[in-house]
């Protein structure tokens, strides 16, 4: 989705906002752009198609200021160009807005405008705003703002400015994020606080119908309605360094090495050797209310779905809680029903994906209990949420989910493990559980010291028209995500099937040029997996197994280290990444940025 960026202070603000907009750039980077208020009055604007650095390099000369905001597009209406890139301005040139998210009346609106005689030159639903918010007669700002947002449907974060009110930004927010930065005698505005950690920490989070007003040296938030609300900034956990490449060419190679770190974060405090089990703190959810759980229902996107379909399986084997996984992106329109004997989980990194915060809302609207597996700290679904888990994976801003992945899929097995010993699994299956968790940080390192076969491997199969992964109930999430991996950033086309499936029709495609991934977990399977494979050689398929031996049927084995039956699938999937991340290298691919896709997606 699109990243906002805003300054009001004393410095001057176009680096500011440049850098800012760098941060954001994994939100979405089409085209980007930025408005000013100039040191002589009135409103100064540049946009450009492309990346940040193309808009650097279009900055007017004489571009001074010490108040302004900035955004970075993924285009919803209308194509990546200089027209469509934010900030849209009003027909006199006084207000300048940036947008995140979609306005559902936009084409009413549009055409009320257009029938009003007013020239829309963008083929953008943002646009209507600046439009709106100029031609209000209310005297101030934020009554402007407020009368313009009050004709809108549909979701927003916006930042606004309006060149007879040069003291002040003006931001609102409706499903899609906006944070404040608190700084000294400074305010920042951001989408995510990517953006401002490296000038403060101190941040206050808006909620959905929220607006606040920012001047140099102090900030106030309201409602949409206009009634004050209160707001305590909170301090952002990560430090700015956390941003940074750390040395490694892309954020995804740097995210994929630091998850040795990420699964010991996950799970540092949390054990409880006295009683076998783990402490979740933040669950809000005591002995007696998990017992009484009849069902687990997670749900999430992409990803965070791929880690509820090992959540559901892990739930399931250690508590014999009925458990399975649905994407939030259906769940809300099949008019669910809601069970209050059923435990929603909602799996989400960002905090802020609008299919899974929807699906929250539906479902806290039909009263249902619904924790949230969540990486971002005070995110819109972590605060709509009853309870959850952190995951601590730090921030992930590589596009591709890697780190968050793997540290999701340890807090479901320490919820897993903390639902089953509040029940039925014994002292010596907690002990054997949490033994195997421990185990885990050394294991991943193990994993990637084999990067460099890895990186061979992925120049072998790099031709590939298709891949196919395949994987048997514990492998099968984890062949589901390395197919998504190795689509979204090598563009290679890749499907997913339960292995049992093949030969009810995949197996069709199975020939050189489609190649098979397939999970071996040495579990009670292995044997019926080593069956596929011989039905895929017999096909003249070739064959790159993940398992902890070799595979004399396989083409290829990547051998992964043996831990508990229920984890090996945490770590089955840490190999994966890294043949779709050396894949996408070998082909050129935009690693960090892959084409058409944004890190969090804020809109339907
Ligand atoms: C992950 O590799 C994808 N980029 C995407 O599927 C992502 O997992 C999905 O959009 C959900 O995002 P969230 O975890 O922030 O809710």
């Amino acid at each position: 989705m699109c990243g906002i960026v805003g300054y009001i202070g004393k410095r001057d603000v176009a680096p500011l906002l440049l850098e800012g907009l760098q941060r954001l750039e994994y939100r979405g980077y089409d085209s980007a752009g930025v408005a000013i208020h100039g040191k002589s009055g009135g409103l100064k604007t540049a946009k450009a198609k492309g990346r940040v650095r193309e808009l650097e390099s279009r900055l007017p000369k004489r571009f001074a200021g010490t108040t302004g905001i900035a955004h970075t597009r993924w285009a919803t209406h209308g194509a990546p160009n200089d027209v469509n890139a934010h900030p849209h301005l009003d027909a006199d040139g006084k207000v300048a807005v940036v947008h995140n998210g979609i306005i559902d009346n936009a084409a009413d609106l549009r055409a009320k405008l257009v029938a009003d005689g007013v020239e829309l030159v963008s083929d953008t639903d943002s646009e209507v705003l600046a439009h709106l918010i100029g031609r209000s007669q209310a005297p101030t700002l934020e009554e402007k703002v407020r009368a313009a947002l009050a004709l809108i449907e549909g979701t927003y974060g916006i930042a606004v400015l309006h060149a007879d009110f040069a003291d002040r930004i003006v931001v609102a927010r409706n499903g899609s994020p906006v944070v404040l930065g608190i700084g000294e005698k400074e305010m920042f505005v951001a989408s995510d606080v990517a953006a401002l950690v490296s000038h403060t920490r101190q941040v206050v989070t808006l909620d959905d119908g929220e607006m606040a007003t920012l001047k140099a040296d102090d900030f106030r938030t309201y409602t949409t309605e206009g009634s004050r609300t209160s707001a305590t900034p909170t301090t952002v956990e990560w430090e700015a360094e956390s941003y940074d490449m750390g040395g490694h060419e892309t954020y995804m190679h740097k995210e994929i090495h630091e998850q040795v770190d990420a699964v010991d974060r996950v799970l540092r405090g949390r054990i409880d050797d006295r009683f076998a089990t783990v402490r979740l703190g933040g669950l809000n959810l005591d002995a007696r209310e998990a017992r009484a759980v009849r069902r687990v229902k997670i749900l999430g996107c992409g990803s965070a779905y791929h880690t509820g379909l090992i959540g559901a399986q892990l739930i399931e084997e250690l508590a014999r809680i009925p458990a399975d996984a649905e994407p939030a992106s259906e769940f809300r329109y099949r008019n669910p029903v809601v069970d209050p004997d059923t435990l929603y989980i909602a799996v989400s990194q960002s905090g802020e994906t609008y299919d899974t915060l929807a699906a929250v809302q539906e479902l806290k609207r039909k009263g249902a209990r619904v924790l949230g597996v969540v990486n971002v700290v005070g995110s819109a679904i972590a605060r709509e949420t009853d309870g959850g888990v952190y995951v601590h994976a730090g921030p992930e801003v590589c596009v591709v989910s890697t780190k968050c992945f793997t540290n999701t899929a340890v807090a479901f097995a320490l919820l897993a493990l903390h639902l089953g010993r509040i029940r039925d699994l014994s002292v010596a299956d907690g002990k054997r559980i949490i033994a195997g968790l421990r185990r885990l940080p050394e294991q991943i390192a193990e994993v990637l010291r084999d990067e460099e076969r890895i990186k061979e491997l992925a120049a072998e199969y790099a031709d590939a028209k298709s891949m196919m992964f395949v994987g048997r109930v514990r492998g099968y999430p984890v062949a589901r995500e390395a197919s998504l991996k190795l689509k979204e950033v090598s563009y290679v086309h890749a499907e997913a099937y339960p292995a049992s499936e093949l030969k009810h029709g995949p197996l069709a495609l199975i020939e050189p040029a489609v190649p098979t991934v397939a999970v071996l977990p040495d579990d009670e399977l292995l044997e019926k997996n080593r069956a596929t494979l011989e039905e895929i050689k017999a096909r003249s398929g070739r064959i790159l197994a993940v398992a902890h031996q070799e595979q004399d049927k396989a083409d290829h084995t990547i051998v992964v280290p043996k831990n508990e039956v229920e984890l090996d699938p945490i770590l089955m999937g840490v190999p994966l990444q890294l043949l779709a991340y050396h894949t996408a290298l070998a082909l050129g691919r935009d690693i960090d940025k892959p084409r058409n896709l944004a890190k969090s997606v804020t809109v339907e």
